[in-house]
Formats: C-alpha cells, structure tokens, sequence
C-alpha cells in the first residue's frame, strides 16, 4: 500500500526522511520522482541524518558531482542526482554498478528517464509541489 503524507515546510520533509531511514535496510535503490524544487534533496536531507551519517548542512545537491557519498554505520549512501544525463553512454560513465553492495543505499535524482532503474527500484517516492511551502510525499514499494 502507497503511503501518503503532507508537509508544510522544508523542516517537516526533513523530519519525514529521518523517518523514512528506518524503512530502507540496506541494499536498497530508491527512486526520488519529481519536478525541481519538489523537494527531493531536502527529503535525502533527513535521510541521511536517520543513518546517522553526516550533519544534515552536509547534503548538497548532487548536479554538477552527480554522486554524493555519506558513510553511516549501518550503509553507505549514495545521493545520485541524474537531472544531467541523458544518454546511456553518460549514464555508464558514472560507475553505478561500482556503488550496489549490499550495504548500499542508492537515492536517485531523475533516475526513472532509465527504464533499468524503473525495474530495478525497490522503494519509489514521488514529491509533489501542492502549493507554496506544502508537498505531497508519496511512499511506494
Ligand atoms: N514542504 C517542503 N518540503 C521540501 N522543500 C520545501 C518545502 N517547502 C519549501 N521547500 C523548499 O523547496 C525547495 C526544495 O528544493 P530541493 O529539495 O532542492 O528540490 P529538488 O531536489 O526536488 O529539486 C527548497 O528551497 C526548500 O527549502
Ligand atoms: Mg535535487
């Protein structure tokens, strides 16, 4: 069953993705859907934190490094943003395939333009933009 949430601020998205952390034992690939600014980041944000890995300032967008690492006791992320690339050639450049093990955590930026990571996906989160600062947040798996 989807489960559904609503959040009113950055702060609420934030606390929800330290929630979230509880719900994805590692090995995992999660798909982050939704338009820019929905609030995808700020979700890896809280979930980052609820691994215990690393200050929540610490998150960055990944769209010019595309791949962000945080080391946590219990997996390792990786925050990959792929907003920037189109092409499967650019895509293998990256080495995802290095990142799968089974203490990894994938957390994917634009990652259902590949039809290998819409199959491939355990967990799909799908942010919407309701209006101002509310967001739907949509949990499927
Ligand atoms: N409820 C909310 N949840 C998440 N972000 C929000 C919310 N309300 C406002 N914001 C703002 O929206 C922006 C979301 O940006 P970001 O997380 O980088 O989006 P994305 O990665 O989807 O492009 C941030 O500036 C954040 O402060
Ligand atoms: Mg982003």
């Amino acid at each position: 069953m989807p489960q559904s949430f609503q959040t009113a601020s950055a702060d609420e998205t934030v606390a929800l993705g330290g929630k979230l952390a509880a719900q994805l034992a590692p090995p995992k690939l999660v798909l982050l859907r939704g338009e820019l600014g929905a609030g995808k980041t700020t979700l890896v944000k809280g979930i980052v934190a609820g691994f215990g890995a690393g200050a929540e300032q610490e998150v960055t967008s990944p769209t010019f490094t595309l791949v962000h690492e945080y080391r946590a006791p219990t997996a390792t992320l990786y925050h990959i943003d792929l907003y920037r690339v189109d092409t499967q050639r650019e895509l293998e450049t990256l080495g995802i395939d290095d990142l799968l093990s089974s203490r990894s955590v994938l957390l994917i930026e634009w990652g259902e333009k590949f039809e290998r990571f819409r199959r491939e996906r355990d967990v799909e989160v799908a942010l919407e933009h309701i209006s101002g600062d509310q967001r739907r947040i949509t949990i499927l798996d």
